[in-house]
């Protein structure tokens, strides 16, 4: 049965908005490798995230980001990569990328993330290299950089941050900082990504690394691949810069709209970071009991389309079972309770009515 509710329904910039960029690019006969369009894109973006310019690296995509970035950190070329076994499998394939084996941590029931405190003291019970830390900040949840500067300052082991949905919450620290530029993300432009690090030194061999490792001239002087933005990547994140604040208040509306219809329901909570003012592209719920299932069986049956948006942990994901890793329970608790609903900038107040009585309808038995 076709979804009367979709999941999800992405909005990038339309053709006319396109069109002066793309006049540009065929006038320019430039297309990739550092091109006008792309140095302005990094430009109006470090603007937006309050850096310096030389601070913010395009990239192809979020998960060669992470890739890379581990590539450029990593004490050493081989070792184990510590990242919570929530997040997509994005993040254990980049760490895989990197040439560092995935090993899973579990996350903070509440903030469904990587606490650098327990991260920490995990570390002095660990009998392996640890090579690096990717902590993920949840479907754009808020995370406080200095902690986890503060953290590698304490422990000497690098991080990179995986917030792949934060465009509207991330801040640069002298970690590496990932946000995604994928069509689903806030800030969509089909394929793409960020990397924020405010260590320019760092930056500088990051930018480096997604063009082969050439550092100066053209000669592989640090591990890398081609991890570059394309000019017609740079148009579209042109384009979809000019429509911004647009996109960003339909988002934050449907938001709004969602905790006002949800208000006063106390057998669920919101995704950390879930709030009136953060643009995101997801909406998960966590529900008091462990019926994940039961609703997106019984929301099908109503034609809302749903989804459990990292499956049931990565650990659980056949390629990433034989990964080692900690006990998971808080992990194991979420994927039973976890539920994304939901959310794009078509929904009317009366649909989100809709997928309240259907949720109602299960928690309510
Ligand atoms: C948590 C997380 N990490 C990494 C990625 C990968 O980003 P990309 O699709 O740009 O490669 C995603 C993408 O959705 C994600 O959700």
């Amino acid at each position: 049965m076709t979804p009367t509710i979709p999941l999800m329904r992405p909005k990038l910039p339309d053709r006319e908005a396109l069109e002066p960029y793309l006049v540009e690019i065929d006038k320019n006969r430039w297309y990739s490798n550092s091109g006008p369009l792309e140095r302005r894109f990094q430009a109006r973006l470090a603007e937006y995230f309050d850096i310096d310019s030389r601070q913010l690296v395009c990239v192809s995509n979020g998960t060669q980001a992470l890739s890379i970035s581990l590539k450029t950190v990593s004490r050493s070329p081989v070792g184990y990569c510590l990242l919570p076994s929530f997040t997509f499998a994005a993040t254990p394939h980049a760490a895989v990328g990197a040439g560092l084996e995935p090993y899973f941590l579990d996350v903070d029931k509440e903030n469904w993330a990587l606490n650098p405190k327990t991260v920490e003291a995990a570390l002095k019970d660990l009998d392996v290299p640890v090579a690096a830390v990717m902590p993920v900040a949840p479907f754009g949840a808020p995370f406080n950089i200095e902690e986890w500067d503060e953290f590698q300052r304490v422990t000497g082991v690098p991080v990179v941050i995986d917030a792949a949905a934060g465009f509207d919450t991330a801040s640069a620290g002298l970690s590496p900082v990932m946000i995604s530029l994928h069509a689903t993300k806030a800030m969509g432009i089909g394929e793409g990504g960020l990397i924020l690090c405010r260590d320019n030194n760092l930056a500088e061999q990051i930018r480096a690394a997604r063009n082969f490792g050439f550092l100066g001239e053209r000669v592989a002087e640090i591990p890398g691949m081609n991890a570059k933005l394309s000019e017609y990547g740079a148009a579209v994140g042109l384009a979809a810069l000019d429509g911004w604040s647009e996109s960003r208040a339909q988002l934050c509306q449907i938001a709004t709209d969602y905790l006002d219809v949800f208000e006063g329901i106390d057998r669920l909570r919101f995704a950390p970071g879930f709030d009136r003012n953060n643009a995101v592209t997801t909406c998960n719920v966590a529900f008091q009991d462990p019926v994940a299932s039961q609703i997106i069986d019984a929301l099908r049956e109503e034609g809302i389309e749903t989804r459990r948006w990292w499956n049931r942990g990565c650990h659980r994901e056949p390629v990433f079972a034989g990964c080692q890793r900690t006990s998971l329970d808080s992990t194991e608790y979420l994927a039973d309770r976890v539920v994304g609903l939901p959310f794009h900038i078509d929904l009317g107040k009366s649909e989100i009515e809709r997928i309240r009585d259907a949720v109602m309808h299960v928690i309510a038995r």
